[in-house]
């Protein structure tokens, strides 16, 4: 298996190079067999020879690699972002990973809500224009596209996914009172599949009021399925229950090939780049579906529980109120690997 890295920009420079040592540490003792090869795609690229996404990196991702591991896109620099969906909305509409996974697990709760966020279409595909008069905007057009085709495939991925994993309860989540045209066709299309799922019982809640019950009580909340940027949104709530952007991690995958990009929820995070102060948990945490989504459990499981504790060390980052750093964190997970596979001692599922 060969694995893609693109660090990116912002902190994606700093965590993704942290993480990687632990990804060599469990090859070698679970022998995974998984090579990483880094590209340079990012702001840097884009401003020096305006290339995003290379010609024929799509084809190279498909011959010669598997999976991507990337940081985080953005740059103070390209305000417009132009170089970010060139290259991460390219990457995800390519290679057609219309399934993004977002677990997250508010604190308080400690049980896992599987959010799944349609990852190609909607407000994302980037239909519409502008029309300019006098020299400014006087109209600015983003189309929301959704075909039945997609919302039926990604839907019942979800609904499988849930099912066999012993979920029982699934939300969806939408505006169909202000937004109706695409609203109706995903509740036409959760309702008809949900009837081949005995297993699930099925609720619908507009995504406002969904997003306040879920701050107030995420408690019964177990598998959430949205559209693309309700569920962009709603990711960044979940990372917060959880504790902070520097947690939550993604999965976004293609289920017919088995192709997946693997990163953080949170961005390149300007604010405090360069300073070393940056979490990686989120960025070990993608690391840690990738090894899930490659059947690796027990490797995924050792990183899990490292992780987790160092967390709750005080080499924790400051965000999560610790006085470690990017590298201080990842070399106590290290640490702590090195020490798992020795003693062995704890097997048991760990709680972030
Ligand atoms: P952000 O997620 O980068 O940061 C939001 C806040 O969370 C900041 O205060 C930041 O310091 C903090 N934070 C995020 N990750 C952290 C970590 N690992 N450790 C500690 N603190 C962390 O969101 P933003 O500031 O709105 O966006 C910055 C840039 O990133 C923008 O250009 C945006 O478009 C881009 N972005 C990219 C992705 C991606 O590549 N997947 C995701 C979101 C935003
Ligand atoms: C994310 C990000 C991206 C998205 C941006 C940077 C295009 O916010 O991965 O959550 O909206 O999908
Ligand atoms: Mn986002």
């Amino acid at each position: 298996m060969r694995i893609a890295v693109v660090p990116g920009d912002g902190i994606g420079l700093e965590v993704v190079p942290a993480v990687l040592p632990a990804l060599t540490l469990l090859d070698d003792r679970f022998g995974l067999d998984l090579t990483y090869e880094t590209f340079d795609w990012g702001a840097e690229r884009w401003l020096d020879e305006g290339v995003g996404l290379p010609p024929g990196a799509l084809d190279l991702l498909t011959t010669d690699y598997q999976a991507i591991l990337l940081g985080a896109l953005g740059d103070p620099r390209i305000p417009d972002m132009a170089h970010g969906r060139e290259i991460l909305l390219g990457l995800r509409r390519g290679l057609d990973l219309y399934v993004n996974h977002r677990p997250f697990t508010p604190r308080d709760t400690r049980q896992t809500v599987d959010l799944f966020r349609e990852n190609t279409q909607g407000l994302y595909v980037g239909v519409g224009g502008t029309v300019a008069q006098s020299g400014r905007t006087a109209v600015a057009i983003d189309e929301c596209v959704y075909t039945r085709e997609t919302v039926e495939k990604f839907v019942r991925y979800c609904l499988r996914a849930l099912r066999d994993s012993g979920r029982e309860r699934v939300t969806l989540v939408h505006k169909s009172n202000a937004v109706p045209h695409t609203g109706q066709l995903w509740q036409e299309i959760f309702r008809t599949e949900l009837t081949h799922f005995a297993e699930l019982r099925g609720a619908e809640e507009y995504v406002d009021s969904f997003c306040y019950h879920l701050v107030r009580d995420p408690s019964p909340y177990e598998g959430v399925i949205a559209s693309n940027l309700f569920g962009d949104i709603v990711s960044d709530i979940g990372a917060a229950l959880m504790g902070g952007l520097g947690l939550a991690a993604s999965a976004s995958i293609c289920p017919e090939t088995g192709y997946g990009l693997f990163e953080a929820v949170h961005g390149s995070a300007p604010d405090i780049a360069g300073k070393g102060v940056a979490n990686p948990y989120a960025t070990a945490t993608a690391a840690a579906l990738m090894l899930d989504h490659f059947g690796h459990s027990e490797a995924a499981l050792a990183l899990r529980r490292a992780l987790t504790a160092t967390v709750h060390s005080d080499v924790a980052t400051p965000d999560m109120g610790g006085h470690g750093t990017t590298t201080t964190f990842m070399a106590d997970v290290m640490e702590r690997l090195e020490k798992d596979s020795t003693d062995g001692s704890d097997r048991s599922e760990p709680h972030a």
